[in-house]
């Protein structure tokens, strides 16, 4: 059954889902203010950059099922189901701001005709369901609508994929009448198999954040454990393995790296210990995981200065990566340019080269300097540092890049290189979660220090 869906804002989670709803079969219409942006949505230009949207979008432009407008009132009396996606910026102190959303329902309340399900599909706080059911009860005392939270699972750079094929569909409803318009919208998934779980409004609203900060703490954990290999020894990668084959972990989200970034993760964490600090003695260790990741970069930071031992001032990088992770222009809360301002405030030169983010960057980042590729960005270095997973950095030319730099250190805090590769072609390579070869002596002493030091105390 075609249900007809206006999605109220075209940012990275309402574009998705326009796009993919209509590709399901739904006749869908997407809302924004932003009158330019509409122009180029209808034109077929995605303005993101995600794997397989532009061809899903131009493909449901064609067959009428998909349109872009920036009229409230039509878009939402034609529709069956009004989903909100619009942003929640985080503030300083990690409370969510919903204006957009609230805007968002008083937008939508005096043009809702006929039974409406009103759904917010944006990550937001529990309770806020609800607080959008007031606010249109409130503008629009006569409308008929039932509410529905629809949280979305989705990885930048696979949002497509992951849409056509969810883990899961989440639907918290307490009105039956929610629930089957729900149920028909993402019926052509549950019909191929798909989970469909349905929970209360709250349940589904609590499970999003729930669900980010397990994976968020997950990587906190796994590279506060790459930290003590790069200490003591042991390679996180050896780690990994040893890990993934308990079936209660997985085998998944466990590489390790400069930490965590992007625009959900941290957001969300931060939200979360946000709410706890108001719950009393709620969240103590939720509340730990973002001091744990600024830690990882800065400690990373740290390691790049201890070991190319040139005064800072004078310290030259060439940085490989941008982005918060590979296939994707984003550079929101990235851990590569976090690591490069922990670098920058020492007093280093930065040369920066990224595959997709740069023109973001341009406008994130101060006062380093921007190179056309890989090489160039190598040229002069005294080190060169992989912060960013692409693909393109898998297949350089090592022997032309290490020809590039003016020292030999290469730091690869991805784990991307091949390790006898970089090598032959003459770096020294400083993996991520395994101490630096220069530095394996030190490792030793400090290791045998706690020994003797208990034996003296046993004696006297
Ligand atoms: C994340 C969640 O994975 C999605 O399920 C969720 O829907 C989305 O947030 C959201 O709330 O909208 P995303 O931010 O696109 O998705 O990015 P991830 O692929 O989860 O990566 C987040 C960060 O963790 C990146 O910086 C990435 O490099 C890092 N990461 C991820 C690792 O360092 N190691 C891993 O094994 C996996």
């Amino acid at each position: 059954m075609s249900v007809k869906v206006t999605i109220v804002g075209t940012g990275y989670v309402g574009l998705t889902t326009a796009v993919c709803l209509a590709d399901l079969g739904h006749d869908v219409v997407a809302v924004d203010v932003n009158a330019e942006k509409i122009a180029r949505l209808s034109a077929g230009d995605p303005v993101i950059h995600e794997t397989g949207l532009k061809r899903l979008l131009v493909a449901n432009l064609a067959s009428g099922r998909l349109t872009f407008s920036n009229q409230m009132s039509d878009a939402v009396r034609r529709a069956d189901l009004v989903m909100i996606a619009v942003g929640t910026p985080p503030q300083a102190d990690g409370h969510v701001d919903l204006t957009f959303v609230e805007e968002a329902a008083d937008d939508i309340a005096p043009h809702l005709a006929g039974f409406t399900v009103v759904c917010v599909k944006s990550t937001v706080p529990a309770g806020t369901n609800r607080r959008v059911g007031e606010l249109i009860a409130y503008a629009n005392p006569r409308a008929d609508f039932a509410l529905l939270s629809n949280p979305e699972f989705l990885r930048e750079g696979r949002a497509i994929e992951e849409f056509m094929n969810p883990e899961r569909v989440v639907l918290g409803a307490e009105d039956p009448r929610a629930l089957a318009v729900g149920r028909a919208v993402y019926e052509p998934l549950t019909k191929r198999g798909r989970p469909l779980l349905t929970t209360s409004i709250e349940s589904a609203e609590v499970a999003k954040y729930a669900a980010n900060t397990f994976l968020a703490a997950r990587l906190a954990l796994l590279n506060e454990f790459a930290d003590i290999c790069e200490q003591v020894g042991g390679d996180i990668e050896e780690v990994v393995g040893v890990l993934s084959a308990d079936s209660r972990i997985g085998p998944h989200f466990l590489e390790p790296g400069p930490g965590f970034g992007g625009s959900c993760f941290p957001k969300d964490v931060g939200a979360v210990a946000y709410l706890c600090e108001g719950l009393g003695d709620a969240g103590g260790l939720i509340r730990t995981i973002l001091p744990s990741n600024a830690r990882r970069q800065q400690r990373l930071a740290r390691r790049i200065l201890e070991v190319c031992a040139v005064e800072p001032r004078q310290l030259r990088i060439g940085a490989l990566g941008l982005t918060f992770k590979a296939d994707t222009d984003d550079v929101r809360d990235s851990p590569a340019i976090a690591v490069i301002e922990h670098l920058k405030r020492a007093g280093a030169h930065i040369l920066a080269y990224d595959p997709a983010g740069m023109a973001n960057a341009r406008q994130a980042v101060t006062a380093i300097d921007f190179a056309g590729d890989a090489y160039e960005a190598a040229a002069g270095a005294h080190a060169v540092v992989v912060l960013t997973e692409w693909q393109e950095f898998r297949a350089l030319d090592l022997a032309k890049l290490r020809a590039a730099a003016s020292g030999p250190d290469l730091f690869d805090f991805r784990n991307v290189l091949d390790r006898q590769a970089v090598e032959r072609a003459g770096f020294i390579l400083h993996r991520t979660g395994a101490a630096s070869p220069s530095r394996r002596h030190d490792r030793v002493a400090v290791a045998a220090q706690p020994r003797s030091r208990q034996r003296s105390r046993a004696r006297s």
